[in-house]
């Protein structure tokens, strides 16, 4: 096993720091760690020139099995798996969230080695802007300006800076997101469509606890009473599912709204219904469309969650 940089770190899943020669001898799973750019480069083009094929999962880390089923995708699809931790400073319009965005690296890297993961890829701040914290000016159109871009203006500009400069030092064969961000699917499709066109895109599944509440890295943050209110958001999103086709949209709309809003302390920043793609709201009786996606933002406290739903007659 090759070490990379003397900071990296070979990683056993009890995650207990132990010898190199112990990890060998006890073959435990390890990933490997990469802080600077040329060095990942240097080991992804050797592995590519071997014709492995790569997948890339990016995050901002304090993981959880939403995550890592993202990793467990690629890891059936391709032969190597980078996943990224960055918490990326530029999709923020908040100083108070990026502050106390959740960073817990040490578990992190435990689940990681537990799921497989071949490369953890954890950059600095400096080594994914030397120039300076710049977004992206190129118009994307309504998709980063509707819903999550609306209520957080320029949050698009920096995950498209961000993604892309992960695609450029990666260029991975096949990369994944979850519909937990749908919206961020849309828009890394149409970067992907822009600027990208080898990498594929896989989309998947949204990964809910049994009580429905879609994981969320923002989970941690949330009390025992702000859990139980939270439950009312997939509660709403499922009753639009279940009654897509009956019901004008703007009544199931009323209906699923107050779901969330007797539900406590809840406060909605938007639940829409909206085409697929174009995120254009619908009107008029769900009965016209074979299907919709149910797009919401939801206050927990001082927690922002975002969940949404696909339906389908
Ligand atoms: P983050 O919120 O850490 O999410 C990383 C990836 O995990 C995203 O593709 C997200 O949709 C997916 N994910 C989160 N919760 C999930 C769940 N419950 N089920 C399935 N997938 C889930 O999204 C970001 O980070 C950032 O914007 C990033 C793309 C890394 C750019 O900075």
């Amino acid at each position: 096993m090759q070490i990379y940089d003397n900071v990296n770190i070979l990683i056993n899943i009890g995650g207990k720091k132990i010898s190199k020669n112990r990890q060998r001898a006890v073959n435990q799973t390890q990933v490997i760690v990469f802080k600077t750019i040329n060095e990942l480069k240097n080991y992804l083009n050797d592995q590519k020139g071997s014709g492995k094929t790569l997948g890339f999962v990016p995050t901002m880390g304090a993981l959880h099995q939403g995550h890592i089923s993202l990793i467990q995708k690629s890891l059936t699809q391709t032969d190597i798996t980078i996943c990224s931790i960055f918490v990326n400073p530029t999709q923020f319009n908040n100083s108070i969230d990026l502050e106390k965005y959740p960073r817990t690296t040490a578990e992190d890297m435990k689940l990681l080695a537990a799921a497989n993961c071949d490369v953890l890829f954890i950059p600095s701040v400096l080594e994914m802007y030397p120039n300076g914290q710049i977004k992206n000016t190129e118009d994307y159109g309504s998709i980063t300006t509707l819903f999550e871009g609306e209520k957080r203006p320029g949050h698009f500009d920096g995950v498209i800076t961000i993604v892309s400069r992960f695609f450029e030092i990666i260029n991975p064969n096949q990369t994944f997101f979850g519909q937990k961000d749908y919206q961020q699917c849309m828009v890394v499709a149409e970067l992907i469509n822009r600027h990208f066109k080898t990498i594929k895109l896989c989309i998947e599944p949204t990964v809910r606890q049994n009580d429905g509440l879609a994981m969320s890295s923002r989970n941690s943050r949330l009390n025992k009473s702000e859990l139980l209110e939270a439950l009312a958001i997939s509660k709403a999103l499922f009753y639009v599912k279940e009654n897509w086709g009956s019901y004008e949209i703007n009544d199931l709309l009323h209906e699923a709204r107050n779901i969330i809003q007797s539900a406590g302390i809840l406060k909605i920043e938007y639940f829409e219904i909206c085409h697929k793609i174009t995120l254009e709201r619908l009107s008029g009786h769900s009965n016209q469309y074979d299907d919709a996606v149910v797009v919401t933002a939801v206050f927990c406290g001082d927690v922002r969650l975002i969940d949404n739903l696909i339906v389908y007659k």
